[in-house]
């Protein structure tokens, strides 16, 4: 595939990662891609680079345009591998080129690759000159990773964002009125529980700087460009980074023998009753990355496990696992599970719900099968607390 130009004389040059399924746990269904951006100037200037196997990709695209080794800067917004692995093969074609990265940025670089090749620190506020264009640099520590950055040109009115607004879609368009806005939403949406999530005041901090910055085209390191529906995925970032919430639950479950199951639709119903979105979730069926795209609107969620081996089952806790880490606030939870003897699951699911944040209903807790007075208490007891 050809390089693209996105305004006169900026090119995107990256790669296309067609069969990525696995992003460190995160299920990549439509793959990915990692964006790298050539500005020709008067200085000519890489934006980020590609993961280490795509590199050829990344240098076939330069030379399509022009002969690497006039490569002036590399500006790395963010280390982090994925735009990072080829920078060593770009340095062979160009080892006289500057690489910039935010100070956080330049320590890590070394950590990862011997940075034989002259590098600078770049902070908020700084800016250089390519010739007709200039590049002002903003620190965005934390979304992702604490070095991160964005580059903003004024004279294109374009910011190169990294992480933030991206998706994880491989495709041949470029562009987001090239694509399905629906599913461009729901992968940006998918991305930001996965990945974002975690790091909400960083992102509100990032917004207001990059609010008061004119700007037409975000060109994010992952999927898709946005110059038509700019002020929708800003708009979607204000309310995911203030964890906003629909009247949406959601109840999350595996079971052994179907009572654990029983119990999950009583609790749906009682939601139901209340007007509630719900989605039964059997872990047994859905992918972890998949199910935190559905947490982001959520106000509640339920999860729930019987008792396998004095402990809880093996989805359950992986799922508690990830959802621990991710962190989402503001948000209510339950607990619940049916048991043979012991009952230790629904404790041991509390107890994880508390310690990541959850401000939890009265659990719900029955032994062996749950007949219908006791599904019908249920969802009296459910009722009550909403
Ligand atoms: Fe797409 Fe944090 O790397």
């Amino acid at each position: 595939m050809k390089a693209v130009e996105i305004k006169e004389g900026i090119y995107w040059v990256g790669g296309i990662d067609w069969s990525l399924r696995n992003f460190h746990g995160y299920l990549t269904q439509r793959g990915s891609t990692y964006n790298s951006y050539l500005i020709i100037d008067d200085k000519i200037t890489l934006i980020d680079n590609v993961k280490s196997y795509l590199a050829d990709e990344l240098i076939k695209r330069i030379s399509q345009i022009i002969d690497p080794g006039k490569i002036d800067y590399i500006i790395q917004n963010h280390i982090e591998m994925d735009h990072s692995g080829s920078l060593p093969e770009i340095l062979k074609r160009c080892p006289n080129a500057t690489v910039m990265a935010s100070p956080q940025g330049v320590q890590g670089l070394a950590k990862h690759y011997p940075m034989n090749c002259s590098i600078e620190s770049v902070k908020s506020g700084d800016v250089i000159k390519l010739g007709k264009r200039t590049l002002h640099f903003v620190q965005t520590p934390m979304v992702h990773w604490p070095d991160n950055m964005v580059t903003y040109c004024p004279e294109e009115k374009l910011i190169f964002s990294n992480d933030a607004f991206g998706q994880h879609i491989a495709s041949s368009e470029r562009f987001d009125d090239e694509y399905p806005l629906s599913q461009l939403l729901h992968e940006a949406e998918k991305y930001y529980a996965n990945i974002v999530l975690p790091f909400g005041k960083q992102v509100q901090k990032a917004l207001d700087t990059v609010g008061t910055l004119d700007i037409e085209t975000i060109c994010p390191s992952h999927g898709l460009i946005w110059r038509s529906h700019i002020k929708e995925i800003i708009q979607h970032y204000v309310k995911w980074s203030h964890n906003e919430v629909d009247n949406k639950a959601l109840i999350i479950y595996d079971t052994m023998w179907k009572s654990t199951e029983k119990i999950a639709y009583a609790i749906q119903s009682a939601f139901e009753h209340h007007n509630y979105k719900t989605r039964l979730i059997n872990l047994q069926h859905h992918h972890i990355s998949d199910i935190m795209t559905e947490v982001l609107a959520a106000k509640y969620i339920c999860i729930g496990s019987p008792t396998l081996n004095n402990n809880i089952m093996p989805t359950v806790a992986g799922f508690l696992t990830y959802l621990k880490g991710l962190a989402p606030k503001g948000r209510k939870g339950l607990a619940f599970g049916s048991y043979g003897w012991s009952g230790q699951s629904v404790g041991i699911v509390e107890n994880i719900m508390k310690e990541s944040g959850f401000d939890m209903l009265e659990m719900v807790k029955l032994q062996y099968i749950p007949t219908e007075e006791q599904i019908e208490s249920i969802t009296a007891q459910i009722s009550g607390q909403l």
